[in-house]
């Protein structure tokens, strides 16, 4: 509704000479995301699990945008092996890369797992993005002032982090699984925001809103329906993208690091009481994940 009414946040920054990947390019707020950075001037790096929609939504781009400079490459967030390789012919092809936009996404699915056995969402949407950036921070940090732009949900506020349940085998219900991710999104994009700040990455983590994509696909009926049936009121898939756009080329002078943000606003966040413990839980875990181990270990 408040995309009906609003005004439209708009700029004409150019990126030429810029580089950036696009998690989910194929489709949705990530295709959207991959044609306007595109027509900015930047080289896009299309990062598709599905090579055939990749291709072809890079042809899509060229087709729109003259002059476009995308590429489709093959990147599955659910399987580290895939993360590995794409990073690693990123690395091999390319000498900066300026911005890395974190928006693939799984939601309200059915229990599965990835390659690593961890809950589909929690891997997908958190952890996969984790050891993707993890892996990218060198060129990011080369190729300073850049930035890192994680797309979460509004729904990380009903997120809980089941720290001691995070391949879900428990108790698992999709919504929350969901929602738990897209909390880690917020967290993670934080701490990496104070991590990053001397060394001139930006981290952003953004609300796209309710936004008309496939993302609904897990969805069963009669829920789809209904929400197909007031798509009219919820946003485009351009319209969806505009908060990610705003956080990439919007000036740094008027940017919060570590912000969340929707419709080009920052927000700040309001669980105070969980919020010390969850960083201190992410921080482990953190070390886990880079081997950026405590001294006292
Ligand atoms: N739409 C909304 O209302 C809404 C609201 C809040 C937040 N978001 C967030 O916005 C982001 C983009 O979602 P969207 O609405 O554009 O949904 P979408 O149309 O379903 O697009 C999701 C993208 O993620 C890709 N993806 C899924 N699993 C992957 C994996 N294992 N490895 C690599 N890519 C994978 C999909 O590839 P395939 O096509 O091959 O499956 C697709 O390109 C997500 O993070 C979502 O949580 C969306």
């Amino acid at each position: 509704m408040q995309a009906l009414f609003a005004p439209k946040w708009s700029s004409d920054v150019r990126l030429d000479g810029k580089t950036a990947i696009v998690t989910g390019a194929n489709t949705g707020i990530g295709k959207e995301t991959a044609t306007d950075l595109a027509s900015r001037g930047a080289k896009v790096i299309m990062a598709c699990r599905d090579m055939a929609k990749g291709e072809q939504a890079a042809r899509d781009i060229l087709r729109a945008v003259k002059g476009a400079k995308v590429v489709a490459r093959q990147l599955d967030l659910a399987d580290t092996k895939s993360i590995c390789q794409f990073a690693e012919n990123i690395y091999d092809t390319e000498k900066t890369l300026h911005y890395l936009v974190n928006n693939a996404g799984v939601a309200i699915c059915p229990y599965a797992t990835t390659a690593d056995g961890y809950e589909m969402q929690f891997g997908v949407n958190h952890l996969g993005h984790f050891f993707l950036t993890f892996l990218l921070l060198d060129l990011l940090k080369h190729s300073a002032p850049s930035r890192v732009i994680n797309v979460s949900s509004a729904a990380h506020a009903m997120g809980k982090i089941q720290f001691d349940d995070l391949s879900g085998e428990k108790d698992y219900h999709p919504v929350r699984a969901y929602a738990q991710s897209k909390l880690a999104n917020v967290l993670f994009s934080r701490e990496l925001a104070k991590r990053m700040e001397a060394f001139g990455v930006g981290v952003y983590s953004v609300d796209p809103g309710a936004v008309n994509t496939e993302i609904t696909r897990h969805i069963r009926r009669p829920f789809v329906d209904v929400i197909k049936t007031f798509s009219f009121l919820i946003k485009t898939p351009a319209d969806g993208a505009l908060t990610v756009i705003y956080c990439v080329v919007n000036p740094e002078s008027q940017m919060v690091n570590g912000g969340y943000y929707n419709d080009w606003l920052a927000w700040r966040l309001y669980f105070p009481l969980q919020w010390p413990l969850y960083c201190s839980r992410i921080n482990c875990f953190w070390q886990v994940f880079t081997a950026d181990r405590p001294s006292h270990q």
